[in-house]
């Protein structure tokens, strides 16, 4: 079997940054709450004219030029998104056609804030099979579309942004080595949107501290290997409390894990690949670094995935 693995990466998060005590002007709270519950300083909300559909463009331009790949070359574009441009059309589809990938077939990724992992999980599918060489896989949200402004238990939490990487083909000892998807319906509830973004936030904090932890082991022993081996964790960016968690489950120092979430806060789907690309600019992750991502949400879902990073 073919293995898979990353070839390029990018990220867009602009727009305007909205920090802690702008919100404390509109809302019952404060930047020391926010701050000591959830590591958020501030977050950058996109503007009105750029939709998720931009965001996504941005970002995969970015990733098809490290990757060093023309859209044409494309066979596939899945996007991981809760908040669409349009219900349908898909923003995968939108995306492939002004990338102008013309071969690529397209769809969306609904698996909130694990859709990354998701993504990267289908992506290798067709990978190995020999069925397609290059995909796209993004997470992309504008979540400030459907976050309730009024609502101090929501509105602190959430950002927009989209980050992108290019699957392709990988040496046999690179890449995906192991990969975990799950769901647990009976939490559906804990976080939905009707129509705009409501959560129960402690039931989801108890279920993301167990799970984060739990999946991140789970991969790297399929991988065969143990947590001595990891070197880097990139975890969805949703509080820093949950993610300290999952650090420590790995026993992993302070420096070996990504943190984006005090400068943009939660940006579901694509705070994975952003955080990626992140610290691999700041020089954290390294060629031949065994890198565990993993990521949970609504659904309730999670993924996890262990790789070798390199090509
Ligand atoms: O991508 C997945 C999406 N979701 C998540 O990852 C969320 C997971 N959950 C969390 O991150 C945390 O549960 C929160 C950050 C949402 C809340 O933190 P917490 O430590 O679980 O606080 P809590 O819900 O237990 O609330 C403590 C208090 C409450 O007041 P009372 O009932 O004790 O008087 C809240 O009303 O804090 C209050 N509170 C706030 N106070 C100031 C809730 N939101 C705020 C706020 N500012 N923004």
């Amino acid at each position: 079997m073919q293995h898979a693995g990353i070839w390029g990466i990018g990220s867009f998060v602009e727009g305007r940054e909205v920090t802690n005590t702008e919100l404390e002007k509109t809302l019952d709270t404060n930047d020391e709450w926010i701050r000591t519950r959830t590591g958020i300083e501030r977050r950058v909300f996109a503007e009105d004219d750029v939709n998720t559909s931009d965001m996504a463009y941005y970002s995969a331009i970015e990733a098809l030029n490290d990757a060093e790949l023309n859209a044409e070359e494309l066979d596939m574009i899945l996007v991981a998104t809760v908040t669409p441009d349009y219900p349908f059309p898909s923003v995968s589809s939108l995306l492939q056609e002004r990338l102008g990938a013309e071969k690529a077939a397209a769809m969306d990724i609904s698996a909130a804030c694990a859709g990354f992992i998701y993504g990267l999980a289908t992506a290798e599918q067709f990978i190995k099979t020999g069925m397609y060489k290059h995909i796209l896989v993004i997470g992309s949200e504008k979540l400030s579309k459907v976050t309730d402004m009024k609502d101090r238990n929501t509105a602190v939490l959430f950002g927009d942004g989209a980050g992108a990487a290019v699957v392709g083909p990988v040496e046999k000892d690179k890449g995906f080595l192991s990969f975990e998807l799950g769901s647990d319906g009976s939490g559906a509830m804990h976080i939905r949107q009707d129509p705009q973004l409501i959560m129960n936030g402690r039931e989801v904090f108890k279920f993301a501290v167990r799970q984060m932890g739990e999946s991140s082991i789970h991969v790297v022993e399929k991988a065969g290997l143990t947590k001595d081996d990891v070197d880097f964790l990139v975890p969805h960016q949703a509080n820093i409390r949950i993610m300290e968690a999952a650090r420590e489950r790995l026993d992993l120092p302070k420096d070996k894990m990504a943190v984006t979430v005090q400068k943009y806060g939660n940006t579901s789907s694509s705070s994975v690949p952003i955080a990626l690309v992140e610290e691999l600019k700041n020089g954290k992750i390294k060629d031949g670094d065994l890198v565990v991502m993993v990521g949970f949400g609504s659904g309730l879902v999670w993924g996890a995935t262990a790789m070798r990073w390199g090509r």
